[in-house]
């Protein structure tokens, strides 16, 4: 299910808001300082135990992590780096979708039900909101449809009811101006 939300995402008593970080994974401004100032200290000494998977970088272009929420409503925080944009024609389309991937990817894999993303890199990396939200929606649908099939294939492989191991997923589009909300809220209708 996809729902959308307008306001602060650091408020959404949700199973994971996604931050949009950078490669240092160590805070910022924007969506990225409001969930540490939100989440307290824990979470900067959370963030700094991450490995460096090369000097400097915690979590590389299109790639997730994951930390607990701390003092967030939210159990956990997943920061993804969204690509700064350029011109569209630099891998950035192809990054920004592996950022709602891996961000899916990395909730289902520690059992969350729902989770929200803010509107990556249209901020401080300024990406075109209204090209960004066609691939946000695009990948969430994707990932949605992919997993309500693999659940069915389970059920009729085991004969039985559907299968726990696929509860289903609320994805929050949670955007922080009225603009933003009406882009999603055109997609999606
Ligand atoms: N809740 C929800 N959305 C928010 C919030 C908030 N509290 N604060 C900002 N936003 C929105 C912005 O309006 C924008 O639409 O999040 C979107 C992403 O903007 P940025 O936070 O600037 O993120 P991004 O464009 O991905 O740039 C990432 O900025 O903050 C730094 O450390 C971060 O270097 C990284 C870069």
């Amino acid at each position: 299910m996809i729902k959308i939300v307008q306001g602060d995402i650091t408020t959404l008593a949700v199973d994971a808001i996604v931050n949009a970080a950078n490669q240092v994974m160590l805070g910022g401004g924007g969506v990225d300082g409001a969930i540490h100032r939100a989440a307290g200290p824990e979470l900067y000494e959370a963030c700094l135990k991450v490995p460096e998977v090369r000097p400097g970088v915690r979590c590389p272009t299109g790639e997730a992590r994951i930390t607990p929420g701390f003092r967030l409503p939210a159990k956990f925080v997943i920061h993804t780096v969204g690509p700064v944009y350029r011109d569209g024609q630099h891998g950035e389309p192809e990054k920004l979708a592996a950022c709602y991937r891996n961000s899916l990817a990395l909730a289902t894999e520690n059992g969350c039900t729902s989770i929200a993303f803010p509107c990556i890199s249209t901020g401080i990396y300024g990406y075109p909101k209204e090209a960004a939200a066609q691939i946000a929606v695009r990948e969430v649908e994707n990932f949605l449809t992919q997993r309500f099939r693999e659940a069915e294939v389970a059920e009729v492989e085991s004969g039985r009811a559907r299968s726990p191991s696929a509860p289903p997923l609320e994805v929050i589009f949670c955007c922080f101006s009225s603009h933003g909300a009406t882009i999603y809220e055109k997609l999606l209708s």
